[in-house]
């Protein structure tokens, strides 16, 4: 743990001396909030703002003509934004295609490397990831005629909350050909032991990908070390790209050869693309996993963005964003545990992600009360407040106010006015 200290003037020394806290001033930060919500969709920075103008103003100029302007850059978008993102996941950027939303490429990469056999069919997931993975894999194991109560490989976290490494490995059966599951847990922030669970898989020869959609710009990557078989995941959370920004997958290059499940033009070698062949030339990287054309807008925030974490280093945004999500961990069991609130995520560095869950009996309407103050965040049932101070654009002085917003909340017991009906979105 890392030497904390209560009190006004210490948030103020921590800023002061914050290496990466001249990023803010990039990011649009609607005065009054604090933005706790990074986990969910990150905020807007003034360089993607820049980069979506860019590519606007290229359509304007050029119409058609935009595909071909500067050595094909839009063209060939995804390789661009691979070639940034690449660092970021500790890959190669040729194994790396920027394109589509995180559920399409579950559904192209499990597509890929599911390929049934009577012996050999059923693919591993768990009970507490973001329903979306188990939608899409359920689907395709339909989708092969077969029935996902038989085919899916079911691991129960044992108290809803965390997943225990041991207990996956001891469900990698003989008949488990595919396992999916997330680096970083959405709820409860933990992240797995992908070193020893990947290396595992690889020795009962399963196939393995991740979904690094809470891992992403919030700790350090390194599929090379790691050699899982595929990955996926989204870029509007921690990495900035703005609401449904373009997802990405990672293709480990040894599975270059394979084909898509998913074949669609755009995966078509680039220099025969445009001749419109009737049979399909597969581009051997993970460009070639492309579908469609390239939502070029979608994509050009990103650009921006990404710039970002070149400029930072995803390193030194981990260690501060441990320092200060430790800053916040340390307030709330120094003043707030008197009032019913505790921390819901794994201590231990190497096994929390970018966000603090708080824990809470009255979450729900604490919640709501904290959104009237200007603090934004989300609710996750039952009783948890996901607070994410993320690295490059929340303060010290963030989160040391966040915390007596929260003693006022329930010093006044304001929240007890607010009605327990859920929203539609919460
Ligand atoms: C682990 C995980 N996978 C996938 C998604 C979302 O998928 P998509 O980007 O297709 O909406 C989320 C969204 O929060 C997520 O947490």
């Amino acid at each position: 743990m890392y030497e904390y200290q209560d009190g006004p003037e210490f948030p103020k020394f921590l800023d002061n001396n914050d290496q990466l806290g001249h990023f803010r001033q990039r990011f649009y930060i609607k005065q009054g909030t604090i933005y706790m919500c990074g986990n969910s969709l990150g905020l807007a920075c003034k360089d993607a703002e820049e980069t979506l103008y860019e590519v606007l103003n290229k359509w304007k100029d050029e119409g058609i003509k935009m595909w071909n302007v500067d050595q094909g850059k839009y063209f060939l978008y995804s390789e661009f934004l691979a070639d940034i993102m690449a660092p970021l996941v500790g890959a190669d950027p040729d194994e790396i295609s920027i394109t589509g939303c995180t559920t399409i490429n579950i559904h192209q990469t499990i597509s890929t490397f599911y390929k049934p056999t009577a012996e050999k069919y059923k693919i591993l997931v768990d009970d507490i990831n973001f329903p979306t993975d188990r939608y899409a894999v359920d689907g395709q194991i339909r989708l092969k005629g077969l029935n996902p109560r038989d085919a899916v490989k079911l691991v129960k976290s044992r108290d809803g909350k965390f997943m225990s490494e041991d207990d996956i490995i001891e469900a990698m059966t003989e008949d488990v050909a595919i396992i999916l599951l997330p680096a970083v847990y959405y709820r409860s922030a933990q992240i797995l032991d992908m070193t020893k669970i990947t290396k595992a898989a690889k020795e009962r020869n399963i196939f393995i990908g991740w979904d690094f959609c809470h891992a992403i710009g919030a700790i350090e990557i390194d599929l090379k070390a790691l050699d899982a078989d595929f990955a996926i995941w989204c870029t509007y959370k921690y990495l900035n790209g703005g609401p449904g920004s373009s997802a990405a997958l990672y293709i480990n290059r040894k599975h270059f050869k394979l084909l898509p499940g998913l074949t669609g033009w755009y995966g078509n070698k680039p220099h025969t693309q445009f001749q419109l062949n009737q049979e399909f030339d597969h581009q051997q990287n993970a460009s070639g996993w492309q579908i469609g054309t390239p939502t070029i807008f979608s994509m050009a925030t990103l650009e921006g963005s990404l710039r970002i974490f070149k400029e930072a280093g995803i390193s030194n945004i981990r260690k501060k964003s441990l320092h200060i999500t430790g800053y916040l961990m340390y307030l709330i069991e120094n003043r707030l545990s008197e009032y019913g609130f505790s921390v819901g995520n794994v201590k231990e560095d190497a096994k929390r992600g970018g966000h603090v869950c708080l824990e809470h009996d009255d979450a729900y309407r604490i919640s709501i009360a904290l959104k009237q103050r200007g603090v934004v965040q989300d609710f996750r049932e039952p009783n948890v407040i996901r607070l994410t101070p993320a690295a490059l654009y929340t303060t010290y002085q963030d989160v040391y106010d966040l915390v007596n917003i929260l003693l006022d909340i329930v010093k006044t017991e304001s929240h007890k006015k607010i009605s327990e009906k859920r929203n539609f979105v919460v």
